[in-house]
């Protein structure tokens, strides 16, 4: 099993249409993919559920016993399997927020419970920022994409995310770093093309792809399907495929020692 959280440090940054492309592309390279929804928007399913009405109840239904996990997962395209974080109210999710930040392994225990087979992907989808969810995703990572736009806000707050996989991840001798996506990249625009010339020199080696600003993505939601399956041929499609086959590189790559798994020179040096 190798646990692939998708974050960010700012909201509205791609993190949901990443997570929902990745889980169909990597599902359709013949991977099993376990797609889960910990963000209580719920709103995975509307990329990913053969039927997005039916997952009212789950994440944290099943956590609290109240549904059996089985039922917890449901179908999704292209042969995922999604487990929404089910739509609750204010005070179930505050008990339940509760909760996680008594049980910090909560999720990599969960998840080791499950018994999934070795080679399963299981991409997680998460709120922004730190959040008990974006603790329980990154001590139950093996590696973490981060989502990121090519924009001057999005770059100042990078470090807030990235001092929390240096926190919670780094150290393991096991986790094999981050991997990157600048989204939203207009190269029509210029100021967008200047920050994406700084964002590539700071993220590499870590970048993993580019995502273009795609009209195919936001038509691709309103018609409830992952990108590639609403227009194969677009140029999100293709960025999204290239994304992909990085990431199983990555995945299939020998876990980097403990090391040379820490932050970089050039890393820290930016984000002080
Ligand atoms: N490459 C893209 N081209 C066009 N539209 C995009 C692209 N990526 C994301 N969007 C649109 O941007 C909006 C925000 O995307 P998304 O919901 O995936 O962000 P998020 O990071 O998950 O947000 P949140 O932080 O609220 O969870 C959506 O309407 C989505 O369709
Ligand atoms: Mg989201």
């Amino acid at each position: 099993m190798v646990v692939v959280p998708v974050i960010s440090s700012k909201g509205g940054v791609g993190k949901t249409t990443v997570a929902a492309n990745l889980a169909t592309t990597l599902a359709a390279r013949g991977r099993q993919v376990l797609a889960i929804d910990l963000d209580p928007q719920n709103a995975l399913r509307f990329h990913l559920a053969n039927d997005p009405r039916g997952c009212e109840e789950g994440l944290v239904a099943a956590a609290s016993g109240q549904l059996p996990w089985t039922q917890a997962m449901r179908p999704a395209h292209g042969g995922v399997v999604l487990l929404p974080f089910g739509t609750v109210d204010d005070e179930r999710q505050i008990g339940f927020e509760h909760d996680l930040s008594r049980h910090p392994g909560w999720l990599a225990d969960t998840l080791a419970r499950f018994g999934l087979p070795a080679d399963m992907l299981v991409v997680v989808d998460t709120p922004p920022g730190p959040t008990v969810y974006l603790q329980q995703a990154l001590r139950a990572a093996d590696l973490s994409v981060i989502a990121v736009l090519a924009d001057a806000g999005s770059f100042a707050t990078l470090p807030i995310v990235e001092r929390m996989v240096d926190k919670y991840c780094r150290s393991r001798a096991d986790y094999r770093g981050s991997a990157y996506v600048i989204n939203q990249v207009d190269p029509g625009q210029r100021l967008n093309h200047d920050v994406l010339a700084v964002l590539r020199a700071r993220l590499q080696p870590e970048l993993l792809g580019v995502l273009h600003l795609d009209v195919s993505v936001s038509e691709a939601l309103a018609s409830a399907l992952p990108v590639q399956r609403y227009a194969p041929l677009s140029q999100a499609a293709e960025d999204v495929s290239v994304i992909a086959d990085r990431l199983l590189a990555r995945i299939a790559a020998p876990a980097p020692s403990p090391s040379s798994a820490h932050a970089s020179p050039l890393r820290q040096e930016t984000t002080r």
